[in-house]
């Protein structure tokens, strides 16, 4: 049976949302049409469940910035039916229908092949957030930053980014810190991921210094805001930061003196419009140096049906790791 969850105006008089699930389907465009069988819960879609337009550029929309599934018909040359694909962002769940879906259209030029790794669900488990942190390592990486290099910070560490960064730079031999609101609740779970040290993300919240004492070879930062300032601040000589987030803020209030002082450079990562060139390098790292057991413990699954409330629970900060949506489930 064919399902979708739409999200949609509740009235015309104000900016209220009401998600509905339905047996129509609600297809976007795209050369690939897929039977999904996956989809996951990120920061954004839980953005979108509640109708914020900075999302859900659209109404109405079928949520779900990410898809797994099966290649059903297909207009492109790189894909044949009974494929299994994957395809993180390209609008999806924003300005398109996404992957809260039985079924969907997407297109091919975002699409990856799921990779012989991973099962479908574990290819949703890690979905944007494991994707994200992957760019941010290949971006580290990219500009040199080597694990003898010095330790590397990652903020909102609980979060679906910060949870994969820290295990992939642990995989690959960095020291990682791990910034957390939640030091007592989860700094158990961040040092099993492979977290050497964990810190109270109140010492990178508020406005300080323009230059502070030295500490970070490379940052993958997930907050943006002070913390993202602060962590420019304290990036030794040389250093790399990304920033892909703004769960704290989206303001960047700080001085050009990291970048003119110490040369630290700051890469912007963006994973919705990838070229496919850096989502193959991302998905093969993910491959290699991903450990399948250590998702698995860091991921719960829910329907359709549950996925507004646990959108709910993200936005209010009491979710950790990763969330699957089980589409057909
Ligand atoms: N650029 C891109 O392509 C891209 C892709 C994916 C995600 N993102 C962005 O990256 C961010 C993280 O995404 P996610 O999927 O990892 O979300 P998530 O699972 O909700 O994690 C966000 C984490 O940020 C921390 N946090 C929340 N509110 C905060 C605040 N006020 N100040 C400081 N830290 C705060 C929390 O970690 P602690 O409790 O551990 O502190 C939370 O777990 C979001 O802003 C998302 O939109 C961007």
């Amino acid at each position: 049976m064919n399902r979708s969850l739409i999200v949609n105006k509740s009235d015309d008089t104000d900016d209220s949302v009401n998600t509905t699930l339905t047996d129509e389907l609600h297809l976007g465009e795209g050369d690939l049409l897929i039977d999904v069988t996956y989809s996951s819960l990120n920061y954004k879609d839980a953005m979108a469940l509640r109708g914020d337009k900075g999302v859900a550029r659209t109404l109405p929309l079928v949520p779900g910035i990410d898809a797994v599934g099966t290649v059903v018909e297909s207009d492109s040359e790189r894909f044949n039916t009974g494929d299994e694909v994957v395809i993180n962002g390209a609008g999806l769940g924003e300005f398109r229908h996404g992957g809260y879906a039985t079924q969907q259209r997407i297109p091919s030029e975002s699409t990856v092949a799921l990779p012989a790794a991973f099962s479908a669900r574990q290819a949703a488990a890690i979905g944007t957030a494991g994707f994200t942190a992957a760019l941010s390592v290949d971006a580290l990486r990219e500009q040199g930053v080597e694990p003898g290099d010095g330790d590397i910070l990652v903020t909102g560490a609980t979060g679906g980014v910060g949870s994969v960064a820290i295990h992939l730079l642990k995989r690959l031999g960095y020291t990682a810190a791990a910034s957390t609101g939640r030091v007592e609740e989860h700094g158990d779970y961040l040092r099993e991921l492979g977290a050497a040290e964990v810190i109270d993300r109140a010492e990178l919240s508020e406005q300080g210094k323009p230059l502070q004492k030295s500490r970070w070879a490379g940052v993958v930062d997930a907050v943006g805001s002070h913390t993202l300032v602060n962590a420019l601040a304290q990036t030794r000589w040389g250093g790399t930061v990304t920033a892909c987030g703004l769960a704290q803020g989206p303001d960047l209030q700080g001085t050009v003196l990291p970048f003119i002082l110490r040369g630290v450079k700051l890469v912007g990562i963006n994973s919705v419009d990838a070229p496919l060139e850096l989502r193959e390098r991302a998905w093969a790292t993910l491959a290699e140096h991903l450990d399948t057991d250590v998702l698995e413990a860091m991921t719960s699954t829910v329907t359709l049906a549950d996925v507004a409330a646990a959108g709910a629970d993200l936005m209010a900060g009491r979710s950790h790791g990763r969330t699957v949506v089980d589409v057909r489930g």
